[in-house]
């Protein structure tokens, strides 16, 4: 895994499949350990992400790493956490279709690599693109779904916690069945 996950990445900081290349700082792979069986997906780099290189560095990042913490997961360790889009979109609109259809590759050749046991989906980009166009983070965060031996979940992305605070319990019950989840299918994770 470990030469073509290096490769993969650094492709990825020449990348011209859309737009995006001409106004990002750099693309953001990833981080965390690239050998967990826990992948969590969030949306498209910020502007604090597109500054450092690395996922979830800003308040959402903060808020986010709170809630692994609260499970015994930390991105130091245990997960592995990246984006459906490596490049920062301007002004955080939303990525466009175009630029999630161009971005996809990578996403798929860092699960085929990682090959997850669990998917987190963070947030309603991740959830519509992962598991099913209708997703509805408000009525369907937590539900478990299968797909190709895949564990996938949906929960609220930070960013969205951080604007309706009244949903961070609601997220920590989905964080608490997410350590439940990986007790029953991959307890390494926890070694
Ligand atoms: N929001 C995301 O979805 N991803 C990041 O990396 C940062 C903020």
């Amino acid at each position: 895994m470990d030469q073509q996950w290096e490769n993969r990445k650094a492709q990825l900081q020449s990348c011209q499949r859309c737009g995006l290349c001409r106004t990002r700082i750099q693309a953001v792979w990833g981080v965390g350990n690239p050998k967990s069986k826990v992948l969590l997906i969030g949306e498209a780099p910020g502007k604090n992400e597109d500054e450092q290189g690395e996922p979830f560095v800003g308040r959402s990042g903060q808020l986010l790493d709170k809630m692994l913490a609260a499970v015994d997961l930390s991105r130091q360790k245990n997960i592995y956490i990246t984006n459906i889009v490596k490049c920062r979109p301007p002004e955080n609109r939303d990525p466009q279709p175009d630029e999630v259809a161009a971005c996809m590759d990578y996403l798929r050749e860092q699960t085929r690599l990682i090959a997850p046991k669990i998917i987190v989906c963070l947030g309603r980009i991740s959830a519509t693109r992962i598991i099913d166009p209708n997703f509805k983070v408000t009525r369907q965060h937590g539900q478990w779904v299968e797909k190709n031996g895949i564990h996938i979940m949906g929960t609220f992305h930070p960013a969205a916690l951080l604007r309706n605070p009244g949903n961070k319990p609601g997220a920590l019950m989905d964080f608490l069945s997410l350590r439940e989840k990986i007790r029953q299918l991959c307890p390494e994770v926890y070694e």
